[in-house]
């Protein structure tokens, strides 16, 4: 099989990838481990920063977002037992939508299928072949038998446990990274929304946070140990954590329901740098990763596909290998200022375990003077709703 960009990898930034090139008359071919199904129903994240509105709006895969996404204007800043609004439309003139990750996949496969994308999903042994040279190719299985894609350019867009960032050269490589001593606890759970924006809440007992995805479907996390065990946590025993954690004076308090979801996510900071050599480039999860705090992960994806897009959209209309060959330096200026971001906001919201009585002081500290300070609402807007 021949085609110009084999693509590794159906997640958001794969499949926008694709897309966006499709648009741009660039042929490709997506190969995806996991099934349609799979990919259409894992819990991942729930917030669209301004950008990546815009870009589905744009380029025609937005509706469903418009339709079924809860578009919202600010969100709360809970601690002490009080809540604080930060108007991100009025200190930013953006909004953000709360519209599940699976959602935008599904949108986006159908749009790739309607245009008759070639998309092999379930495939094994992904390999790739003669990356440093102008004629890279990948081998697969399918079906139990071995398959080749002959390309101009590889996109690995295959998450962090992907086999594409291996492939990269070793020499030269500097790997940024900060593993954090907890992780999240999610739920999903049928009842009416708690409250009409997010709440991010610090607490001595640790973090909350409480989203939502539908009129009828909440998503809920907490604080945790890494190494915890979903089956630890019976149903009343995460009521109760959720009920002290977002303990508040003027008696608001979170609905329960019923939790037909439970999961624990892992947090880490990283960065891997070059993220590309010669007709390879990475996208999304495969080069970085960010903790879950501020909802950057998705997003990220989301713009670092819109540079590759804009280079491989240069190099087949104008010849220009321009844009290509800045890919990581324009793409690291994003990342490192989303990392710096999603480190802030979990160092401001977590219980370290080993902290001082005057390093919580100091958080707390942190804490009043974003809320007290127009201008710190203001640079904690900006990130969240990606105004750069
Ligand atoms: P991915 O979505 O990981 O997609 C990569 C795809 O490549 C996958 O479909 C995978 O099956 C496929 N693949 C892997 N290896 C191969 C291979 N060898 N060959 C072919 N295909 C391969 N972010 C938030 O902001 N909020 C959250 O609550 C949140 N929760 C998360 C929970 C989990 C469990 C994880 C893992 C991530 C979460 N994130 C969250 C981060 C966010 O979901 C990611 O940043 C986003 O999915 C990145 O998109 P991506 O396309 O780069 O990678
Ligand atoms: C969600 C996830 C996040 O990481 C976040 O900061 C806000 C919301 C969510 O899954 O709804």
């Amino acid at each position: 099989m021949r085609t110009q960009v084999a693509i590794i990898g159906a997640g958001p930034a794969g499949l926008l990838l694709s897309h966006l090139l499709h648009l741009q008359g660039i042929e490709s071919v997506v190969l995806e481990t996991r099934s349609r199904d799979e990919i259409e129903s894992t819990i991942r994240a729930g917030v669209l920063e301004q950008g990546t509105m815009d870009i589905l709006n744009e380029t025609g895969v937005g509706a469903r977002m418009r339709a079924e996404g809860a578009l919202h204007h600010g969100f709360e800043l809970a601690f002490d037992g009080r809540r604080h609004r930060i108007d991100l439309t009025e200190l930013t003139g953006k909004a953000i939508t709360v519209y599940a990750q699976h959602e935008v996949i599904k949108d986006l496969v159908a749009a790739r299928l309607e245009a008759g994308a070639r998309m092999l999903f379930g495939v094994r042994d992904v390999a790739l072949h003669g990356v440093d040279t102008d004629r890279p190719h990948v081998t697969f299985t399918r079906d139990g038998a071995e398959e080749r894609i002959d390309a101009d350019f590889i996109a690995g867009c295959d998450g962090f446990h992907g086999v594409t960032r291996p492939a990269l050269p070793q020499e030269g490589r500097n790997d940024y990274q900060r593993v954090y001593p907890f992780g999240w606890f999610g739920i999903l759970v049928e009842a009416p929304p708690s409250a009409p924006e997010l709440i991010y809440a610090r607490h001595e007992r640790g973090f909350a946070l409480v989203s939502t995805r539908s009129p009828t479907v909440q998503r809920m996390y907490f604080q945790c140990d890494p190494k915890d065990n979903v089956d630890n946590w019976s149903d009343d025993r995460i009521w109760a954590e959720l009920h002290a954690r977002l303990e508040n004076r003027d008696g608001w308090q979170v609905t329960e329901g019923k939790i037909f979801q439970k999961n624990i996510v892992a947090m880490r900071s990283f960065v891997s740098t070059p993220m590309q050599s010669g007709r390879l480039f990475l996208a999304g999860d495969a080069a970085h990763i960010v903790p879950p705090t501020g909802a950057k992960g998705m997003n990220l994806a989301v713009s670092d596909v819109r540079l590759l897009a804009a280079g491989l959209d240069a190099f087949y209309r104008r010849g220009s290998a321009e844009l290509l060959d800045r890919y990581t330096d324009d793409a690291l200026k994003r990342i490192w200022r989303a990392e710096y971001f999603s480190w802030w906001m979990t160092s401001m919201l977590h219980t370290f375990a080993d902290a001082s009585p005057f390093q919580r002081e100091v958080q707390r500290a942190e804490l009043e003077n974003v809320v007290s300070s127009r201008a710190l609402s203001t640079a904690l807007a900006e990130n969240y709703v990606g105004a750069f």
